[in-house]
């Protein structure tokens, strides 16, 4: 028997060339495209009180050289009174401002969230098969939340400190160009230690959320398996893994805030370096007589006024790197193309089907993750070869044969679940892949071998078969399903919720809600992978006597586990390693003496099904 191949643990820790880093800068620009309006007005507010503050150094200056060196009584009133406009100028205006950025950041990430999850929902089936729940929901979770708190908390004040910087060294330049220049002799030095520091930044952040994300698969499978972690007790185990992963997670953390924590100052050092040289020249300039303290003063000002947004700058580089390496892992995942994308052209509908089914030579192997190497996949065996039946409208047939002969990955096809390699699957004679894959699956129900239930009232978990059904509709699905008995009995009649997976009901009335719900979608084909061991002998008959009800009038493909269901079936398939190898009635393959007459005769003493074991 083969286990079925997990996807190899990515670690897509490729460097990015510039042109990509550009690409999903753009990008992230773009996905701000839908509130341009809030952010230019928080931008122009913005504008305003830096402006604001820019005037602060004027009315130094004006203190020094008018009010104190002048004794001008009179005009220190006049410049306390605007230096008091300007403050609640600027206490008004930054909250209208605050409030604006957060909002934008709060529906961006509502928006993202949205579109991720309904690119997820989506994604071809194949696509679980390779990833693991948890490090998608991280996806959803820690990269939308990083991306959202490292942008908005700094487009903004990006767009501000540039401002700021601009108008300080516009300011600088008429007072003093020539000083000016001298301070700007270390800007390369800067530029290239955000370089390098930035680098580090965004492959660090890109390490934090890859642990987080590999963190959130213990994290969902552990606590979705709570019954088996405390039946091994694994708890401890579980601990350990979880910490383990969440210190990859802590080491890249740390050496990002060490990349961090060295970027800011380090601006601020080469910086001030510049004002010092300044303050060294025009202190010169002072003394031989050249310049006035005031004006050298006001200008160290400047000089310091400068240095702030440069300090700051350097920070919101920093998590804007942050923020590429999340939105890389966001756009990672919505770049995937979905099912619909498959759909090479905007296809027909398929049409009310009678319900004639036909498998012609289909082959198909599992896809494999694409992350993993090809070896493997020569490795992989077919898992169905030159498969070829046909079912007529109304008919049983029932699918038989050992566990992993490919039984339950026939219903999967039929539902388009996975793309075949070779043959062709066709509904009333229309090839299945030349129609919209919605209208091939709303015309079929599946009845799992384990029904999910989702964490909801039995009313709402048998509306999932139809979502438009009347109460009058649901009740009779669920009395046909033999499932009245026992929600009669339950406290809340149908409104009872039934737990995340259904836990409070024995398998037998999971099963039967889900007939329900099949009966409820009312489809032409009827698709069972019957339940086998889980079911008592009173279940059992329920089920039965429910699916009986069930199959009336439709095209059913049955996986077969029980002697009932096989020998009423108008056809049997049995199927091994993938291929089938007898088909025909119950009683021809009793004769035929072959594979069907052995499952048969072993399960004979265990009489009403199947060896389970074996199926
Ligand atoms: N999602 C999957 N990905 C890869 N291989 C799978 C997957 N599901 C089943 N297989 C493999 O395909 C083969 C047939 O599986 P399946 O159709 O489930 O068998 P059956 O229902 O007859 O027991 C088995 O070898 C199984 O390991
Ligand atoms: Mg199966």
């Amino acid at each position: 028997m083969m286990e079925p191949v997990s996807a190899p643990e990515a670690r897509p820790k490729k460097p990015q060339s510039a042109g990509q880093v550009r690409l999903s800068a753009w990008r992230v620009l773009r996905l701000l495209r839908p509130y341009a309006w809030q952010l230019m007005i928080a931008g122009c507010l913005l504008i305003i009180t830096n402006a604001l503050g820019l005037a602060f150094p004027l009315v130094i200056r004006t203190l020094l050289n008018t009010v104190l060196v002048q004794r001008n009584a009179r005009e220190l009133n006049q410049l306390i009174g605007v230096l008091a406009i300007i403050f609640v100028a600027q206490a008004l205006i930054g909250t209208g401002q605050g409030y604006l950025v957060t909002s934008v950041g709060e529906r961006l990430s509502f928006g993202l969230r949205s579109d991720l999850f309904r690119h997820l929902q989506g994604m071809p089936l194949s696509f679980f098969d390779q990833r693991r729940t948890g490090e998608l929901m991280s996806r959803v979770t820690n990269d939308v939340s990083l991306l959202q708190t490292s942008l908005t908390g700094n487009v903004l004040p990006l767009a501000s400190e540039i401002v700021v910087l601009a108008g300080s060294v516009i300011i600088t330049l008429t007072i003093n160009w020539r000083f000016t220049l001298l301070a700007m002799v270390v800007a390369p030095a800067a530029g290239l230690a955000a370089s390098l520091l930035g680098r580090r930044i965004r492959s660090t952040t890109r390490g934090v959320q890859e642990g987080l994300g590999d963190a959130g698969i213990v994290l969902e499978e552990a606590l979705a398996a709570p019954r088996v972690v405390k039946a091994f007790s694994r708890e401890d185990y579980e601990v350990g893994r979880f910490d383990q992963r969440m210190r990859q997670s802590l080491v890249h953390a740390l050496r990002r805030a060490s990349a961090q924590a060295v970027l800011g100052p380090l601006s601020g050092l080469i910086a001030f370096s510049g004002v010092t040289l300044v303050i060294w020249f025009g202190g010169q300039e002072v003394v031989a007589g050249r310049l006035t303290a005031g004006d050298l003063i006001a200008f160290i000002f400047y000089m310091v006024l400068v240095v702030g947004p440069l300090i700051s700058l350097s920070n919101i580089y920093s998590q804007i790197q942050a923020a590429l390496a999340a939105s890389e892992r966001i756009f990672e995942l919505l770049d995937l193309p979905t099912e619909a994308a498959l759909d090479h052209s905007p296809l027909a509908k398929l049409p009310d089907a009678s319900g004639q089914l036909t498998f012609e030579h289909v082959s198909f192997t599992y896809p494999v993750a694409p992350a993993s190497t090809g070896a493997q996949a020569i490795l992989r065996p077919r898992v169905l070869r030159d498969v070829s039946f046909e079912v007529l409208p109304g008919q049983v047939v029932a699918l038989v044969g050992p566990s992993g002969a490919g039984k339950t990955t026939i219903l999967s096809l039929l539902l388009r679940l996975y793309e075949i390699d070779g043959g062709a699957i066709k509904l009333d004679g229309i090839d299945i892949r030349g129609v919209q894959v919605k209208s091939l699956r709303e015309q079929m129900a599946l009845v799992p071998q384990e029904p999910v239930l989702f964490g909801d009232s039995i009313a709402e978990n048998v509306r999932y078969g139809r979502l438009d059904a009347t109460d009058d509709e649901l009740y009779r699905a669920v009395a046909a399903a033999n499932a009245l008995v026992f929600i009669e009995d339950l406290p809340l009649g149908m409104e009872t919720v039934v737990g995340e997976r259904g836990v409070k009901l024995s398998a037998g009335q999971r099963q039967r809600i889900a007939i329900a719900r099949a009966l409820l979608h009312n489809p032409r084909i009827l698709l069972l992978d019957e339940a086998t061991a889980s079911l008592d002998n009173e279940s059992e008959a329920l089920v039965q006597d429910a699916l009986t009800r069930l199959m009336q009038g439709r095209t059913t493909l049955v996986v077969a586990h029980r002697l009932t269901t096989v020998e009423r079936a108008d056809q049997i398939l049995v199927l091994d390693q993938g291929h089938i190898v007898e088909r025909g009635t119950h009683g021809e393959l009793m004769e035929l003496d072959g594979l069907y007459r052995r499952l048969y005769t072993r399960s004979f003493e265990d009489p009403g099904t199947i060896t389970p074991s074996l199926v």
